[in-house]
C-alpha cells in the first residue's frame, strides 16, 4: 500500500575529521506515500530534503530510525531497493556532456546491467516520454538547461522504478522549461510510478501533489493535500489597499505587524491573520487617524507560499 514509510530518521554530518562540530540534518522524520502518489517535500534551504533524498536511495545510511522503499529495507536490503528506486539528485553533474543523449542512457543502461536489446527498447521509450526526440543523437552540451535536465530525469527512470525520487527537478529553470519538466512529472505519475519530489517552490508543490509535507529544521512540520496544509495553518489573508503618506502606511503596517507593499501610489497592507475581522477594524482606525485613504478590502485564502513563511517563519 505504501511505496515509502519511514520512521524517526535521524541523520548527523560530523563536519571534518579533527574538528567536533556536528550538524543535525534529519531529526527524526516519519512518512508515508501511497503508492502511485506524488508527495512532495517543501522546505527551505538546509531543511534536509537532500539528506533525507539520499536516505531513500541508500545513498546515505541513516543514524537511527528505518525506511523501506517498495517494500524493502534501505540499510538492510538496499540491492533491493535499487532495483526499484530512481533518483535524480539536484545540482548533480550526472552527464557527459561531450556525449549525446542516447549515449548517455546508453553508457548508464549497461553501467546498471540491462540487457542490450532491452536497453535499447527502453530508451527509445524513455526519449519518447520526456520529448528528446530528434535531439538524441546531437551532444549534451548542446543542449538547454531543461534538455539536460529532463534527459536527467529519463536517466532516473532506466532501470523502470516503482519510486522515483527527484530532488528539486525544476531548480534552476526558466519558466517554460519548469513547465515541461512539471508536465513529464504528471506523466511518470500517470504511468502508475510513485514520486517523491522535493522542491522550494510553493507553486509546484501546490499544483503536482496528492500530498504536501513540510520540512524545515530536520523535522516535517506540516502534512496534508495542498488545501490541507493551508488548513493546518488556519489563517486568512488580508490584503488593504490604502492611498495616502508612504511614511504612514509603513509605521501602521509596522504597528499591525503587517507588510506593506507599494504598486502604482497604492500601499498594500497585507498581513495573515486569524480573526480577519479585528484585523480590518484595527487597519480602519488607523488609516484615519493618520489620514489615509482606503480604497480596498481582500480577504483570500493563503497560497501555500504564504502558508510557509508562516509556519518556518522564513522565506524562501
Ligand atoms: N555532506 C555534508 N557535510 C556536512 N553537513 C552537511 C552535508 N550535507 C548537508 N549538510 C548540512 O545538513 C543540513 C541539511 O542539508 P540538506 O539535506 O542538504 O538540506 P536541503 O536539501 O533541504 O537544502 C544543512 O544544515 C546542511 O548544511
Ligand atoms: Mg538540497
Amino acid at each position: 500500500m505504501y511505496a515509502i514509510e519511514a520512521e524517526g530518521l535521524e541523520k548527523e554530518y560530523k563536519m571534518g575529521l579533527i574538528s567536533k562540530r556536528r550538524v543535525k540534518a534529519l531529526r527524526g522524520v516519519s512518512l508515508r506515500i501511497r503508492r502511485g502518489t506524488l508527495y512532495s517535500l517543501l522546505g527551505p534551504n538546509g531543511a534536509g530534503k537532500t539528506t533525507l533524498v539520499k536516505i531513500l536511495a541508500t545513498l546515505l545510511i541513516p543514524d537511527a530510525g528505518w525506511a523501506r522503499v517498495a517494500g524493502f529495507d534501505v540499510a538492510r536490503e538496499a540491492v533491493e531497493v535499487r532495483k526499484r528506486v530512481g533518483v535524480v539528485l539536484g545540482g548533480e553533474r550526472a552527464l557527459y556532456w561531450r556525449l549525446t543523449g542516447w549515449s548517455n542512457l546508453w553508457f548508464f543502461s549497461q553501467l546498471y546491467g540491462i540487457p542490450p536489446g532491452e536497453a535499447r527498447r527502453r530508451i527509445r521509450e524513455l526519449i519518447e516520454l520526456v520529448g528528446l526526440q530528434g535531439w538524441e543523437h546531437v551532444r549534451v552540451e548542446n543542449y538547454s538547461k531543461g534538455m539536460k535536465q529532463r534527459l536527467h530525469i529519463a536517466r532516473g527512470l532506466l532501470n523502470d522504478p516503482e519510486v522515483l525520487l527527484l530532488d528539486e527537478p525544476t531548480i534552476g529553470l526558466d519558466p517554460a522549461a519548469a513547465k515541461e519538466v512539471r508536465g513529464l512529472i504528471r506523466r511518470i505519475v500517470a504511468e502508475g510510478r510513485t514520486v517523491l519530489l522535493t522542491t522550494h517552490y510553493m507553486a509546484e508543490a501546490e499544483e503536482l501533489s496528492d500530498r504536501v509535507g513540510i520540512i524545515s529544521g530536520g523535522r516535517i512540520i506540516a502534512e496534508g493535500s495542498p488545501g490541507e496544509v493551508k488548513k493546518i495553518i488556519g489563517g486568512r489573508m488580508v490584503v488593504v489597499s490604502l492611498t495616502g503618506h508612504p511614511r504612514e502606511a509603513s509605521m501602521l503596517a509596522t504597528l499591525l505587524g503587517a507588510r506593506a507593499r507599494s504598486i502604482d501610489g497604492v500601499i498594500a497592507i497585507e498581513a495573515m491573520v486569524e480573526d480577519e475581522e479585528e484585523f480590518i477594524d484595527k487597519v480602519l482606525g488607523e488609516a484615519l487617524r493618520r489620514g489615509l485613504r482606503v480604497r480596498k478590502v481582500e480577504v483570500r485564502e493563503p497560497s501555500l507560499e504564504e502558508a510557509f513563511i508562516r509556519l518556518t517563519g522564513e522565506g524562501q
